[in-house]
């Protein structure tokens, strides 16, 4: 049985929109950024400040063992995880769905405006800055996530309407 992996950029939701998947399946969930933090009992933050090329070699070991295990789950992405080349290789190689959940940029500055403080990717600029650097990334990463086997745009989704469309690509395996 499949696991359903999602991704998307930093802000649109794969943890929650996670957490409300496994309820409704009654699978566990599994939030990568979480796994490394308490497998590796430091903070993302103090991870990718030391070094980012140390921490998506972490994230990618962490995917790598969720994805291997045979237990379905659904897994959510660090929002650069996909991204990555070899973390993209092991996952297209699994048996796994891949859902990327998109959003307009509008909605991605007006969700990071309240979130960016704790995004080490964002939180070290200065000013207005991180606005253009977060859809500077965004833009560079949409057609990456859009290598996904599902797009699902996350604006005006209910969450019956989110599970009926991944029931409806996924058959009701469980
Ligand atoms: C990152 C996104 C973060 C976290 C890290 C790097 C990224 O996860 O993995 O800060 O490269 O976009 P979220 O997408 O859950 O914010």
């Amino acid at each position: 049985m499949k696991h359903i992996v999602l991704t998307g950029f930093m802000g649109v939701g794969k943890t929650t929109l996670g957490k409300q998947l496994s309820a409704y399946f009654n699978i566990p969930f599994y939030d990568i950024d979480d796994e490394i933090i308490k497998g590796e009992r430091q903070s993302i933050q103090a991870l990718i400040i030391d070094s980012e090329s140390y921490f998506r070699a972490l994230e990618n070991a962490y995917i790598c063992s969720a994805i291997e295990s045979q237990k379905p789950s659904i897994i959510a992405l660090g929002g650069g995880a996909y991204c990555q080349p070899i973390t993209y290789k092991h996952i297209k190689k699994a048996n796994v769905l891949t859902v990327y959940l998109s959003m307009s940029d509008s909605e991605c500055t007006n969700r990071l405006d309240i979130i960016k403080s704790s995004r080490p990717l964002l939180n070290q600029m200065t000013g207005d800055q991180w606005k253009q650097q977060a859809l500077d990334l965004y833009q560079k990463r949409r057609p990456l996530y859009e290598r996904a086997d599902m797009i699902i745009d996350i604006e005006n989704l209910t969450l019956e309407n989110f599970i009926q469309r991944i029931e409806e690509c996924y058959g009701k395996i469980f």
